[in-house]
C-alpha cells in the first residue's frame, strides 16, 4: 500500500490534516489505535481560538460550529469576589472565541472524511514508524488481525503526548533534539453538569483556595473545573463535595454563582508543559500534542494543533504544487515560534491563577497585584486579550 502523507492519530490534529490535504487534493492514510466512539466521548478542549474556526470555515467544516457553538466576545476575571469583565472583542478588533466541545470539533472531522471516501482505520495496534531518513518512510502496523505496511512519501504524527511517533523522532535525531519540560504540584477537577450555563462568558477564578473555571458546552450542559492536588483520587469527591467546593470558590459578592445539576461526567486532568525541538526528522513531521503540550488554563492545546497543521498542510502542498522543500524545512522552526509564545501565555496563566504549595503570603498579594494591574490597565488587559483570542495567524491556504 502506497499513499503521500500517512498520518498516525485520529485526534483534532491528525483528522484536521487529513482534511486540509483533501481539500488540497493530497492523498493520506488515518491510522487510529481507538474506536470511534472512544475518539469521540473523550471529554477535553472547549475553546477555539478565532482563528481555529476560520480554518474550520476555509476547509469547509465550520457549519455546525456556527449553528450550535457559542461565540463569546467576553471572558471574565474573577478575585476578591468580584467578576471583572474583559472585553475580547472590542479590544481585539472584533475577534472572538467560540465554545465548541473538542467532541462536537472531531464529530465534524470525521463526517468530513467519510464523505471523502479516503481511508481512516481505527483500532490498528503495534504501530512503528521506519525508513524515516529516506523518500520513502513505512508505517508498520497490525488491522484486523493482519499486519500491514503503509508505504509513505511523507508520515505526520499526530498520536498526541503518548504516541509513537516522539520517541521515534527521538530516537533518530539522538543529541539533536532537545525536550523541554515542566510539572506543575497541581492538577484540575473537572466535571460536565446537566445545568444551564448562569453566566454568558467563561469565569476564571482566582480564589484563596485556588483556582477554579466556570466553563459551558451548551445551553443545557456547564462545564466546571478547581485546581486540586496532582495525585488527587477522583473517587474521593462525592458529587455534593464537588459542587460545595466549586460554589465556595466561584459564588461571587454581587451573589453570582454556578447553577447546580447532577454530575455527567468527573476526572482530573494533570498540568504540563512540554516542547520537543525540531518537530521533525527526516520525513517524520509531529504535530499537535505529539509535540507539545501546554497546561489548559490558556486553552491553547487544540488551538496549537490547528496551527501545525495549517503550516504541515500548507508546506505538503508547496510540495506537491511546486516540488518544493523550503516549506517543509521551515516548518518546525515556524510552528515552535507560536507554540513558545502559547507556552509563555499558558504558564502565565497558570502561575498567575493558581495556589502552589510552598507560597506565602507575599506570593499569594503578588498575584492579586497582578490581577487587579491586568483588570485596571487596558493596556495590560489587551495584551491578555489579544493572547486568547490567538495571535494572528493567516489562515488563507
Ligand atoms: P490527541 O487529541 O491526543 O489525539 C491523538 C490521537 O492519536 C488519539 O486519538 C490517540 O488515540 C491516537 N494515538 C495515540 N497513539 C497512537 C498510535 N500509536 N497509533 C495510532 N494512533 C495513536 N485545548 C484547547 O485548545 N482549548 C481548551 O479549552 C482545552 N481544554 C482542555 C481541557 C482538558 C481537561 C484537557 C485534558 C485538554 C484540553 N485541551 C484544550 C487540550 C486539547 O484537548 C489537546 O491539545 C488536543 O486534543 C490535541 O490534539 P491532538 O490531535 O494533537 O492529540
Ligand atoms: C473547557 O471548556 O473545557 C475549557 C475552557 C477554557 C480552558 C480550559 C478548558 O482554559
Amino acid at each position: 500500500m502506497h499513499t503521500q502523507v500517512g498520518i498516525i492519530g485520529a485526534g483534532p490534529a491528525g483528522l484536521l490534516l487529513g482534511q486540509m490535504l483533501h481539500v488540497k487534493g493530497i492523498d493520506s492514510v488515518i491510522l487510529e489505535s481507538r474506536n470511534q466512539d472512544y475518539v469521540i466521548d473523550r471529554v477535553r478542549a472547549g475553546v477555539l481560538e478565532q482563528s481555529t474556526a476560520d480554518f474550520m470555515d476555509a476547509m469547509g467544516v465550520g457549519d455546525r460550529l456556527h449553528r450550535e457553538g457559542m461565540r463569546h466576545e467576553d471572558v471574565y476575571v474573577s478575585f476578591g469576589g468580584r467578576r471583572h469583565l474583559i472585553p475580547l472583542a472590542e479590544l481585539t478588533g472584533g475577534k472572538a472565541i467560540y465554545v465548541y466541545g473538542q467532541n462536537e470539533v472531531v464529530k465534524d472531522l470525521m463526517n468530513a472524511r467519510l464523505a471523502t471516501g479516503r481511508p481512516l482505520h481505527y483500532e490498528v495496534s503495534d504501530v512503528s514508524v521506519h525508513d524515516i531518513n529516506t523518500d520513502q518512510p513505512r508505517i508498520r502496523y497490525r488491522h484486523n488481525g493482519s499486519d500491514q505496511e503503509l508505504i509513505c512519501d511523507f508520515i505526520a504524527g499526530c498520536d498526541g503526548f503518548h504516541g509513537i511517533c516522539r520517541p521515534a523522532l527521538a530516537s533518530a535525531l539522538g543529541d539533536a533534539a532537545k525536550f523541554y519540560d515542566r510539572t506543575y504540584p497541581c492538577g484540575w477537577l473537572g466535571i460536565l453538569a446537566d445545568a444551564p450555563p448562569s453566566s454568558d462568558a467563561l469565569v476564571y477564578t482566582y480564589h484563596e483556595r485556588g483556582f477554579a473555571l466556570y466553563s459551558m458546552r451548551s445551553q443545557k450542559i456547564t462545564r466546571l473545573y478547581f485546581q486540586v492536588p496532582p495525585d488527587e483520587d477522583i473517587r474521593d469527591w462525592s458529587d455534593e463535595a464537588i459542587w460545595e467546593e466549586m460554589l465556595a470558590r466561584m459564588t461571587t459578592v454581587d451573589g453570582w454563582k454556578p447553577n447546580v445539576g447532577p454530575i455527567l461526567n468527573k476526572n482530573v486532568t494533570a498540568m504540563r508543559s512540554f516542547v520537543a525541538e525540531p518537530m521533525n526528522a527526516g520525513r517524520l513531521f509531529l504535530a499537535g500534542d505529539a509535540a507539545h503540550i501546554v497546561p489548559p488554563t490558556g486553552a491553547k492545546g487544540l488551538n496549537l494543533a490547528a496551527a501545525d497543521v495549517l503550516l504541515l498542510g500548507r508546506a505538503f502542498a508547496q510540495f506537491y504544487r511546486e516540488s518544493k522543500t523550503d516549506l517543509l524545512a521551515r516548518y518546525s522552526c515556524e510552528a515552535l515560534k507560536r507554540v513558545w509564545k502559547a507556552q509563555r501565555f499558558s504558564w502565565w496563566m497558570t502561575q498567575t491563577l493558581h495556589k502552589f504549595p510552598g507560597e506565602n503570603p507575599f506570593d499569594y498579594q503578588r498575584q492579586l497585584a497582578d490581577l487587579d494591574y491586568i483588570v485596571g490597565s487596558k493596556a495590560a488587559m489587551t495584551s491578555l486579550a489579544e493572547n486568547y483570542v490567538g495571535l494572528p495567524i493567516d489562515v488563507a491556504f
